[in-house]
Protein backbone atom coordinates (compact mmCIF):
# COMPACT_ATOMS: atom_id res chain seq x y z
CA UNK A 1 0.00 0.00 0.00
CA UNK A 2 1.14 3.11 -1.25
CA UNK A 3 0.89 5.87 1.96
CA UNK A 4 0.33 9.64 0.85
CA UNK A 5 -1.05 10.58 4.69
CA UNK A 6 0.51 10.07 7.70
CA UNK A 7 -1.07 10.83 11.28
CA UNK A 8 0.99 10.59 14.61
CA UNK A 9 -1.43 11.21 17.56
CA UNK A 10 1.23 12.54 20.58
CA UNK A 11 3.80 15.80 19.68
CA UNK A 12 6.27 14.96 21.92
CA UNK A 13 9.54 13.74 22.81
CA UNK A 14 8.87 10.67 20.63
CA UNK A 15 6.36 11.63 18.13
CA UNK A 16 7.52 15.19 17.60
CA UNK A 17 11.40 13.96 16.55
CA UNK A 18 10.27 10.99 14.75
CA UNK A 19 7.86 12.64 12.69
CA UNK A 20 10.20 15.49 11.58
CA UNK A 21 12.60 12.88 10.37
CA UNK A 22 9.97 10.83 8.01
CA UNK A 23 8.80 14.04 6.80
CA UNK A 24 12.53 14.93 5.93
CA UNK A 25 13.41 11.75 4.06
CA UNK A 26 9.95 10.98 2.81
CA UNK A 27 9.21 14.33 0.62
CA UNK A 28 6.17 12.66 -0.90
CA UNK A 29 4.19 11.61 1.86
CA UNK A 30 2.34 14.40 4.19
CA UNK A 31 3.14 14.24 8.15
CA UNK A 32 0.61 15.97 10.52
CA UNK A 33 1.49 15.65 13.98
CA UNK A 34 -1.65 16.31 16.39
CA UNK A 35 -1.61 16.73 20.28
CA UNK A 36 -4.26 17.86 22.72
CA UNK A 37 -1.92 20.12 24.19
CA UNK A 38 -2.65 23.79 22.61
CA UNK A 39 0.33 25.51 24.02
CA UNK A 40 3.03 21.90 22.97
CA UNK A 41 1.23 22.74 19.06
CA UNK A 42 1.85 26.54 19.48
CA UNK A 43 5.20 25.70 20.58
CA UNK A 44 5.75 23.41 17.84
CA UNK A 45 4.63 25.67 15.06
CA UNK A 46 7.03 28.71 16.92
CA UNK A 47 8.20 31.42 14.71
CA UNK A 48 11.24 31.14 16.64
CA UNK A 49 13.03 27.90 15.80
CA UNK A 50 14.49 28.15 19.47
CA UNK A 51 11.26 27.82 20.96
CA UNK A 52 10.35 24.45 19.76
CA UNK A 53 9.19 22.31 22.64
CA UNK A 54 11.82 19.38 22.31
CA UNK A 55 15.45 20.35 22.17
CA UNK A 56 17.63 18.34 20.33
CA UNK A 57 20.42 18.66 18.30
CA UNK A 58 20.19 19.15 14.70
CA UNK A 59 16.09 19.16 14.94
CA UNK A 60 15.17 22.92 15.00
CA UNK A 61 16.94 22.25 11.17
CA UNK A 62 14.71 19.32 10.20
CA UNK A 63 11.52 21.03 11.29
CA UNK A 64 12.46 24.20 9.79
CA UNK A 65 13.33 22.18 6.88
CA UNK A 66 10.04 20.41 6.21
CA UNK A 67 7.45 22.43 8.66
CA UNK A 68 4.70 23.88 6.13
CA UNK A 69 6.00 21.50 3.30
CA UNK A 70 5.27 18.41 4.28
CA UNK A 71 4.90 18.65 7.95
CA UNK A 72 2.09 20.01 9.93
CA UNK A 73 1.24 20.86 13.66
CA UNK A 74 -1.97 20.79 14.62
CA UNK A 75 -4.31 20.17 17.30
CA UNK A 76 -7.23 18.86 15.25
CA UNK A 77 -7.22 15.21 15.79
CA UNK A 78 -10.44 14.05 13.74
CA UNK A 79 -9.24 15.93 10.45
CA UNK A 80 -5.55 14.13 10.79
CA UNK A 81 -7.07 10.78 11.66
CA UNK A 82 -9.26 10.80 8.52
CA UNK A 83 -7.31 12.16 6.24
CA UNK A 84 -4.60 9.39 7.02
CA UNK A 85 -3.62 6.08 5.87
CA UNK A 86 -1.88 5.12 8.64
CA UNK A 87 -1.97 6.78 11.83
CA UNK A 88 1.39 5.97 14.42
CA UNK A 89 -0.01 6.39 18.50
CA UNK A 90 2.94 8.44 20.30
CA UNK A 91 0.89 9.30 23.25
CA UNK A 92 2.58 9.04 26.92
CA UNK A 93 2.56 5.40 28.82
CA UNK A 94 3.37 6.92 32.38
CA UNK A 95 3.63 4.64 35.49
CA UNK A 96 -0.26 4.53 36.78
CA UNK A 97 -0.12 6.45 39.69
CA UNK A 98 -3.83 4.74 41.08
CA UNK A 99 -5.88 1.74 41.49
CA UNK A 100 -4.70 -1.69 40.51
CA UNK A 101 -0.70 -1.71 39.51
CA UNK A 102 -0.61 1.59 41.16
CA UNK A 103 3.43 2.33 41.20
CA UNK A 104 3.90 -0.04 38.75
CA UNK A 105 1.76 -1.12 35.71
CA UNK A 106 1.86 0.97 32.60
CA UNK A 107 -0.99 3.39 32.62
CA UNK A 108 -2.90 2.91 28.94
CA UNK A 109 -5.84 5.60 29.32
CA UNK A 110 -4.32 7.52 26.67
CA UNK A 111 -3.75 4.43 24.51
CA UNK A 112 -7.10 3.89 24.93
CA UNK A 113 -8.62 7.73 24.28
CA UNK A 114 -6.67 7.30 21.01
CA UNK A 115 -7.95 4.01 20.20
CA UNK A 116 -11.55 5.38 20.55
CA UNK A 117 -10.93 8.02 18.76
CA UNK A 118 -9.90 6.77 16.22
CA UNK A 119 -12.79 4.15 15.83
CA UNK A 120 -15.07 7.04 16.04
CA UNK A 121 -13.65 9.09 13.29
CA UNK A 122 -11.99 6.58 10.37
CA UNK A 123 -14.48 5.89 7.64
CA UNK A 124 -11.95 4.28 5.57
CA UNK A 125 -9.52 1.23 6.51
CA UNK A 126 -6.30 2.32 8.35
CA UNK A 127 -3.16 1.38 9.88
CA UNK A 128 -2.61 2.20 13.24
CA UNK A 129 1.16 2.06 14.80
CA UNK A 130 1.92 1.68 18.10
CA UNK A 131 4.85 3.94 18.77
CA UNK A 132 4.59 4.36 22.05
CA UNK A 133 5.98 1.59 24.42
CA UNK A 134 3.53 -0.81 25.61
CA UNK A 135 3.18 -3.61 27.78
CA UNK A 136 3.37 -6.88 25.64
CA UNK A 137 -0.39 -7.74 24.16
CA UNK A 138 -1.66 -4.40 24.16
CA UNK A 139 -1.99 -4.49 20.54
CA UNK A 140 -5.16 -6.54 20.84
CA UNK A 141 -6.66 -4.17 23.39
CA UNK A 142 -6.70 -1.71 20.77
CA UNK A 143 -7.57 -4.07 17.94
CA UNK A 144 -10.86 -4.86 19.98
CA UNK A 145 -11.84 -1.59 20.93
CA UNK A 146 -11.17 -0.17 17.41
CA UNK A 147 -13.00 -3.31 15.76
CA UNK A 148 -16.14 -3.21 18.76
CA UNK A 149 -16.81 0.10 18.65
CA UNK A 150 -15.20 1.09 14.87
CA UNK A 151 -17.86 2.18 11.79
CA UNK A 152 -17.25 -1.67 10.42
CA UNK A 153 -13.58 0.01 8.61
CA UNK A 154 -10.52 -2.97 8.68
CA UNK A 155 -7.78 -1.87 10.86
CA UNK A 156 -4.39 -3.51 10.71
CA UNK A 157 -2.54 -3.09 13.85
CA UNK A 158 1.56 -2.79 13.86
CA UNK A 159 4.05 -2.26 16.65
CA UNK A 160 6.58 -0.11 16.08
CA UNK A 161 8.63 0.65 19.18
CA UNK A 162 10.88 4.00 19.09
CA UNK A 163 14.35 3.14 19.90
CA UNK A 164 15.99 7.00 20.19
CA UNK A 165 17.35 8.62 22.96
CA UNK A 166 16.97 11.79 23.76
CA UNK A 167 20.03 14.06 23.16
CA UNK A 168 21.23 11.65 19.88
CA UNK A 169 17.56 11.48 18.61
CA UNK A 170 17.69 12.57 15.44
CA UNK A 171 20.99 11.37 14.64
CA UNK A 172 19.58 7.80 16.33
CA UNK A 173 16.83 8.05 13.92
CA UNK A 174 18.52 9.15 10.91
CA UNK A 175 20.66 5.75 11.35
CA UNK A 176 19.12 3.78 13.68
CA UNK A 177 21.16 0.31 14.37
CA UNK A 178 17.49 -1.37 13.68
CA UNK A 179 14.09 -0.46 12.96
CA UNK A 180 11.46 -2.90 13.98
CA UNK A 181 8.43 -3.99 12.82
CA UNK A 182 5.69 -6.49 14.25
CA UNK A 183 2.94 -7.28 12.50
CA UNK A 184 0.31 -10.13 11.69
CA UNK A 185 1.86 -11.27 8.79
CA UNK A 186 -0.42 -14.94 8.63
CA UNK A 187 -2.90 -12.43 6.61
CA UNK A 188 -2.57 -11.28 3.23
CA UNK A 189 -3.68 -7.55 4.65
CA UNK A 190 -1.54 -7.80 8.03
CA UNK A 191 1.58 -8.17 5.26
CA UNK A 192 0.53 -5.96 3.37
CA UNK A 193 0.30 -3.38 6.31
CA UNK A 194 3.89 -4.43 7.27
CA UNK A 195 5.38 -4.06 4.03
CA UNK A 196 3.84 -0.34 3.84
CA UNK A 197 6.10 0.43 6.91
CA UNK A 198 8.74 -1.00 5.70
CA UNK A 199 8.51 0.68 2.62
CA UNK A 200 8.54 4.06 4.19
CA UNK A 201 11.59 3.15 6.16
CA UNK A 202 13.32 1.62 3.18
CA UNK A 203 13.70 5.44 2.20
CA UNK A 204 16.57 5.61 4.40
CA UNK A 205 17.72 2.77 6.40
CA UNK A 206 19.42 -0.19 4.74
CA UNK A 207 16.75 -3.32 4.27
CA UNK A 208 18.67 -5.68 6.67
CA UNK A 209 18.32 -3.30 9.60
CA UNK A 210 14.46 -3.17 9.33
CA UNK A 211 13.38 -6.49 11.24
CA UNK A 212 10.20 -8.01 11.06
CA UNK A 213 8.80 -10.16 13.48
CA UNK A 214 5.50 -11.33 15.43
CA UNK A 215 3.55 -7.85 17.35
CA UNK A 216 4.43 -9.62 21.20
CA UNK A 217 8.23 -9.97 20.35
CA UNK A 218 7.89 -6.34 18.60
CA UNK A 219 6.33 -5.23 21.91
CA UNK A 220 8.08 -7.11 24.15
CA UNK A 221 11.32 -6.50 22.70
CA UNK A 222 10.98 -2.74 23.65
CA UNK A 223 10.94 -3.33 27.21
CA UNK A 224 13.35 -6.11 27.09
CA UNK A 225 15.77 -3.57 25.46
CA UNK A 226 15.59 -0.40 28.22
CA UNK A 227 15.76 -3.37 31.11
CA UNK A 228 19.13 -4.53 29.40
CA UNK A 229 20.48 -1.05 28.93
CA UNK A 230 19.14 -0.08 32.89
CA UNK A 231 20.80 -3.36 34.44
CA UNK A 232 24.48 -1.99 32.75
CA UNK A 233 24.10 1.15 34.50
CA UNK A 234 22.78 -0.30 37.63
CA UNK A 235 25.47 -3.03 37.12
CA UNK A 236 28.23 -0.75 36.58
CA UNK A 237 27.22 1.83 39.48
CA UNK A 238 26.96 -1.10 41.85
CA UNK A 239 30.86 -1.56 40.93
CA UNK A 240 31.65 2.37 41.20
CA UNK A 241 30.66 1.71 45.03
CA UNK A 242 33.20 -1.05 45.22
CA UNK A 243 35.63 0.75 43.47
CA UNK A 244 35.35 4.07 46.29
CA UNK A 245 36.11 1.70 48.90
CA UNK A 246 38.75 -0.49 47.58
CA UNK A 247 40.49 1.83 45.72
CA UNK A 248 40.17 1.27 42.58
CA UNK A 249 38.45 3.18 39.79
CA UNK A 250 35.80 2.66 37.99
CA UNK A 251 36.05 4.43 34.67
CA UNK A 252 39.00 1.88 34.18
CA UNK A 253 37.33 -0.90 35.28
CA UNK A 254 34.32 -0.23 32.66
CA UNK A 255 37.60 0.36 29.80
CA UNK A 256 38.84 -3.03 31.23
CA UNK A 257 35.76 -4.80 30.78
CA UNK A 258 33.98 -3.29 27.64
CA UNK A 259 37.19 -4.32 25.41
CA UNK A 260 35.90 -7.81 25.88
CA UNK A 261 33.83 -8.02 22.66
CA UNK A 262 31.04 -10.01 24.44
CA UNK A 263 30.63 -7.32 27.04
CA UNK A 264 31.29 -4.33 24.86
CA UNK A 265 32.22 -0.56 25.71
CA UNK A 266 28.88 1.23 25.87
CA UNK A 267 26.39 2.54 28.52
CA UNK A 268 29.33 1.31 30.95
CA UNK A 269 29.50 5.23 32.87
CA UNK A 270 29.19 5.22 36.40
CA UNK A 271 26.64 8.09 37.20
CA UNK A 272 24.41 9.44 39.96
CA UNK A 273 21.81 6.81 38.24
CA UNK A 274 19.85 6.48 35.53
CA UNK A 275 17.18 8.85 34.91
CA UNK A 276 14.86 9.58 32.05
CA UNK A 277 11.21 8.89 31.50
CA UNK A 278 11.71 5.64 30.14
CA UNK A 279 13.87 2.79 32.25
CA UNK A 280 12.26 3.07 35.06
CA UNK A 281 8.72 3.01 33.88
CA UNK A 282 9.88 0.18 31.88
CA UNK A 283 11.52 -2.06 34.48
CA UNK A 284 8.52 -1.44 36.09
CA UNK A 285 6.25 -2.63 33.65
CA UNK A 286 7.53 -5.61 33.42
CA UNK A 287 8.09 -6.38 36.96
CA UNK A 288 4.32 -5.93 36.71
CA UNK A 289 3.93 -8.04 33.78
CA UNK A 290 5.81 -10.72 35.57
CA UNK A 291 4.33 -10.42 38.69
CA UNK A 292 1.08 -10.80 36.88
CA UNK A 293 2.24 -14.15 35.40
CA UNK A 294 3.28 -15.33 38.61
CA UNK A 295 6.58 -14.79 37.54
CA UNK A 296 7.79 -14.09 41.43
CA UNK A 297 11.82 -14.68 40.61
CA UNK A 298 11.94 -12.83 37.31
CA UNK A 299 10.24 -9.93 38.55
CA UNK A 300 12.70 -9.34 41.46
CA UNK A 301 15.45 -10.11 39.36
CA UNK A 302 14.62 -7.02 37.25
CA UNK A 303 13.45 -4.81 40.27
CA UNK A 304 16.64 -4.77 41.82
CA UNK A 305 17.81 -2.64 39.03
CA UNK A 306 15.33 0.16 40.11
CA UNK A 307 16.53 -0.51 44.21
CA UNK A 308 20.04 0.00 42.71
CA UNK A 309 19.24 2.85 40.65
CA UNK A 310 17.33 4.73 44.28
CA UNK A 311 20.39 3.76 46.44
CA UNK A 312 23.10 5.27 43.81
CA UNK A 313 21.17 8.80 44.42
CA UNK A 314 20.73 8.18 48.31
CA UNK A 315 24.42 7.56 48.76
CA UNK A 316 25.67 10.32 46.79
CA UNK A 317 23.13 12.71 48.42
CA UNK A 318 24.07 11.21 51.95
CA UNK A 319 28.30 11.49 51.14
CA UNK A 320 27.45 15.07 50.22
CA UNK A 321 25.80 15.50 53.72
CA UNK A 322 28.47 13.00 55.43
CA UNK A 323 31.81 14.99 53.84
CA UNK A 324 30.25 18.32 55.03
CA UNK A 325 30.98 17.40 58.44
CA UNK A 326 27.44 16.17 58.83
CA UNK A 327 25.11 19.13 58.59
CA UNK A 328 24.39 21.40 55.11
CA UNK A 329 21.89 23.02 57.01
CA UNK A 330 22.05 26.59 55.45
CA UNK A 331 24.30 25.87 53.33
CA UNK A 332 24.53 26.15 49.83
CA UNK A 333 25.15 23.83 47.13
CA UNK A 334 25.59 24.65 43.93
CA UNK A 335 23.88 21.92 41.52
CA UNK A 336 25.36 21.93 37.94
CA UNK A 337 22.84 20.47 35.65
CA UNK A 338 19.44 19.30 35.86
CA UNK A 339 18.64 17.55 33.11
CA UNK A 340 18.69 13.61 33.20
CA UNK A 341 21.69 13.65 30.73
CA UNK A 342 23.28 16.32 28.52
CA UNK A 343 22.24 17.67 25.51
CA UNK A 344 18.13 17.58 26.21
CA UNK A 345 15.90 19.83 28.27
CA UNK A 346 14.10 16.83 29.50
CA UNK A 347 13.88 16.63 33.37
CA UNK A 348 11.59 13.49 33.60
CA UNK A 349 13.04 11.04 36.35
CA UNK A 350 16.17 13.06 36.44
CA UNK A 351 18.69 11.57 39.46
CA UNK A 352 18.93 15.87 40.65
CA UNK A 353 15.45 15.75 41.61
CA UNK A 354 15.40 13.11 44.37
CA UNK A 355 19.14 14.51 45.02
CA UNK A 356 17.99 17.97 45.66
CA UNK A 357 14.60 16.70 47.68
CA UNK A 358 17.07 14.92 50.02
CA UNK A 359 19.10 17.64 50.74
CA UNK A 360 16.90 19.73 51.20
CA UNK A 361 15.36 17.50 53.62
CA UNK A 362 18.91 18.42 55.63
CA UNK A 363 17.92 22.46 55.20
CA UNK A 364 20.45 22.52 52.01
CA UNK A 365 20.06 25.88 50.27
CA UNK A 366 20.46 24.65 46.84
CA UNK A 367 21.10 26.96 43.80
CA UNK A 368 20.96 25.41 40.01
CA UNK A 369 22.29 26.29 36.83
CA UNK A 370 21.42 24.04 34.20
CA UNK A 371 21.58 25.87 30.40
CA UNK A 372 18.77 24.54 28.52
CA UNK A 373 16.08 23.64 31.81
CA UNK A 374 14.10 26.57 32.64
CA UNK A 375 13.32 27.94 36.27
CA UNK A 376 9.79 26.88 36.38
CA UNK A 377 10.37 23.39 35.21
CA UNK A 378 13.14 22.89 38.05
CA UNK A 379 10.45 24.38 40.26
CA UNK A 380 7.50 22.20 39.08
CA UNK A 381 9.61 18.73 38.99
CA UNK A 382 10.83 19.34 42.93
CA UNK A 383 6.74 20.77 43.92
CA UNK A 384 5.92 17.51 42.30
CA UNK A 385 7.05 15.59 44.89
CA UNK A 386 4.89 16.56 47.41
CA UNK A 387 7.87 16.83 50.03
CA UNK A 388 6.96 20.32 51.31
CA UNK A 389 5.20 23.23 50.77
CA UNK A 390 5.80 25.39 47.55
CA UNK A 391 6.79 27.76 49.20
CA UNK A 392 9.83 26.29 51.55
CA UNK A 393 10.66 24.91 48.43
CA UNK A 394 11.03 28.39 46.58
CA UNK A 395 12.83 29.92 49.52
CA UNK A 396 15.67 26.87 49.84
CA UNK A 397 16.28 26.61 46.39
CA UNK A 398 17.03 29.30 44.17
CA UNK A 399 17.75 28.96 40.09
CA UNK A 400 20.60 30.48 38.31
CA UNK A 401 20.82 31.72 34.51
CA UNK A 402 24.81 31.76 34.86
CA UNK A 403 27.04 28.53 35.91
CA UNK A 404 29.64 31.39 38.09
CA UNK A 405 26.96 33.11 39.78
CA UNK A 406 25.44 29.67 40.79
CA UNK A 407 28.84 28.45 42.33
CA UNK A 408 29.68 32.29 44.51
CA UNK A 409 29.72 31.59 47.93
CA UNK A 410 29.14 27.96 47.66
CA UNK A 411 30.10 25.75 50.31
CA UNK A 412 29.73 22.73 47.59
CA UNK A 413 28.99 21.90 43.97
CA UNK A 414 27.60 18.59 43.12
CA UNK A 415 27.68 17.94 38.96
CA UNK A 416 24.33 15.72 37.94
CA UNK A 417 24.33 16.64 34.19
CA UNK A 418 27.54 15.85 31.90
CA UNK A 419 26.83 19.09 29.87
CA UNK A 420 30.55 19.50 27.85
CA UNK A 421 30.38 23.29 29.12
CA UNK A 422 31.08 22.13 32.67
CA UNK A 423 34.59 20.86 31.55
CA UNK A 424 35.48 23.89 30.12
CA UNK A 425 35.00 26.41 33.26
CA UNK A 426 36.88 28.49 34.81
CA UNK A 427 37.65 26.51 37.67
CA UNK A 428 40.02 29.05 39.32
CA UNK A 429 37.62 31.82 39.38
CA UNK A 430 34.97 29.41 40.53
CA UNK A 431 37.17 27.87 43.38
CA UNK A 432 38.06 31.73 44.46
CA UNK A 433 34.57 32.95 45.21
CA UNK A 434 33.58 29.86 46.94
CA UNK A 435 33.52 28.80 50.46
CA UNK A 436 36.41 27.17 51.75
CA UNK A 437 36.94 24.15 51.72
CA UNK A 438 35.23 24.01 48.66
CA UNK A 439 34.11 20.97 47.95
CA UNK A 440 33.18 19.41 44.33
CA UNK A 441 31.05 15.98 43.96
CA UNK A 442 30.97 14.90 40.66
CA UNK A 443 28.22 12.46 39.74
CA UNK A 444 29.28 12.22 36.24
CA UNK A 445 33.33 11.80 36.63
CA UNK A 446 33.93 14.40 34.19
CA UNK A 447 36.69 16.47 35.43
CA UNK A 448 40.21 15.93 35.98
CA UNK A 449 41.02 15.23 39.52
CA UNK A 450 44.54 16.43 39.40
CA UNK A 451 43.60 19.57 37.71
CA UNK A 452 41.00 20.20 40.32
CA UNK A 453 43.18 19.27 43.43
CA UNK A 454 46.09 21.41 42.43
CA UNK A 455 43.15 24.65 42.24
CA UNK A 456 42.50 23.66 46.30
CA UNK A 457 39.38 21.81 45.91
CA UNK A 458 38.20 18.64 47.99
CA UNK A 459 37.25 16.87 44.98
CA UNK A 460 35.17 13.39 44.65
CA UNK A 461 34.65 11.41 41.77
CA UNK A 462 31.79 9.11 41.59
CA UNK A 463 33.18 5.36 41.53
CA UNK A 464 36.94 6.58 42.33
CA UNK A 465 38.80 5.37 45.10
CA UNK A 466 41.41 6.91 46.96
P1 LIG B 1 5.48 12.97 25.86
O1 LIG B 1 4.77 13.10 27.14
O2 LIG B 1 6.64 13.87 25.55
O3 LIG B 1 4.43 13.16 24.66
C1 LIG B 1 3.20 12.54 24.61
C2 LIG B 1 2.19 13.53 24.04
O4 LIG B 1 0.96 12.85 23.81
C3 LIG B 1 1.85 14.70 24.96
O5 LIG B 1 2.16 15.92 24.31
C4 LIG B 1 0.34 14.56 25.21
O6 LIG B 1 -0.35 15.79 25.29
C5 LIG B 1 -0.10 13.77 24.00
N1 LIG B 1 -1.36 13.07 24.19
C6 LIG B 1 -1.74 12.27 25.22
N2 LIG B 1 -2.98 11.78 24.99
C7 LIG B 1 -3.41 12.29 23.82
C8 LIG B 1 -4.59 12.15 23.06
N3 LIG B 1 -5.58 11.37 23.48
N4 LIG B 1 -4.70 12.81 21.90
C9 LIG B 1 -3.69 13.61 21.47
N5 LIG B 1 -2.53 13.77 22.13
C10 LIG B 1 -2.39 13.12 23.30
O7 LIG B 1 5.93 11.45 25.74
P2 LIG B 1 7.17 10.86 24.90
O8 LIG B 1 8.43 11.00 25.68
O9 LIG B 1 7.10 11.37 23.51
O10 LIG B 1 6.82 9.31 24.93
C11 LIG B 1 5.76 8.79 24.17
C12 LIG B 1 5.86 7.27 24.17
O11 LIG B 1 7.09 6.87 23.56
C13 LIG B 1 5.87 6.64 25.56
O12 LIG B 1 5.18 5.42 25.50
C14 LIG B 1 7.33 6.38 25.82
O13 LIG B 1 7.53 5.29 26.70
C15 LIG B 1 7.84 6.03 24.45
N6 LIG B 1 9.27 6.31 24.23
C16 LIG B 1 9.83 7.44 24.72
C17 LIG B 1 11.17 7.71 24.45
C18 LIG B 1 11.84 8.96 24.97
O14 LIG B 1 13.04 9.05 24.86
N7 LIG B 1 11.11 9.93 25.50
C19 LIG B 1 11.92 6.83 23.67
C20 LIG B 1 11.30 5.69 23.18
C21 LIG B 1 9.97 5.44 23.47
C1 LIG C 1 16.62 5.29 26.69
C2 LIG C 1 17.14 4.24 25.69
O1 LIG C 1 18.55 4.38 25.55
C3 LIG C 1 16.45 4.42 24.35
O2 LIG C 1 16.86 3.37 23.46
C4 LIG C 1 14.95 4.34 24.55
O3 LIG C 1 14.30 4.54 23.32
C5 LIG C 1 14.50 5.39 25.56
O4 LIG C 1 15.21 5.21 26.80
P1 LIG C 1 17.10 7.86 27.09
O5 LIG C 1 16.41 7.62 28.40
O6 LIG C 1 16.66 8.98 26.25
O7 LIG C 1 17.00 6.55 26.18
O8 LIG C 1 18.66 8.07 27.35
P2 LIG C 1 19.87 7.08 27.69
O9 LIG C 1 21.03 7.52 26.93
O10 LIG C 1 19.49 5.67 27.57
O11 LIG C 1 20.16 7.41 29.22
C6 LIG C 1 19.25 7.07 30.24
C7 LIG C 1 19.86 7.42 31.58
O12 LIG C 1 20.93 6.55 31.89
C8 LIG C 1 20.42 8.83 31.66
O13 LIG C 1 20.12 9.41 32.90
C9 LIG C 1 21.90 8.62 31.50
O14 LIG C 1 22.66 9.64 32.09
C10 LIG C 1 22.07 7.31 32.23
N1 LIG C 1 23.27 6.58 31.79
C11 LIG C 1 23.36 6.12 30.51
C12 LIG C 1 24.29 6.34 32.68
O15 LIG C 1 24.21 6.73 33.85
N2 LIG C 1 25.39 5.66 32.27
C13 LIG C 1 25.52 5.19 31.01
O16 LIG C 1 26.55 4.57 30.71
C14 LIG C 1 24.48 5.43 30.10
Amino acid sequence: MNIKNICCIGAGYVGGPTMAVIAKQCPNIKVTIVDINEARIAAWNSVNFDDLPVFEPGLADIVKETRGKNLFFSTDVDKAIDEAEMIFISVNTPTKTYGKGKGMAADLKYIELCARQIAKVAKQNKIVVEKSTLPVRTASAIKSILDETGNGVQFQILSNPEFLAEGTAVQDLLMPDRVLIGGDTSTKEGEIAVQSLVNIYSEWIPKKQILTTNVWSSELSKLTANAFLAQRVSSINAMSEICEKTGADVREVSKAIGMDSRIGSKFLNASVGFGGSCFQKDILNLVYIAKSYGLNEVADYWEQVIIMNEHQKNRFSDNIVSTLYNTVSGKKITFLGWAFKKDTNDTRESSAIKIADNLLSEQAKISVYDPKVTPSQIYSDIDYLGTRAYEDNKALLTVSKDAYEACNESHAIAILTEWDEFKNYDWNRIYKNMQKPAFIFDGRGILDKNTIESIGFTYYKIGSGN
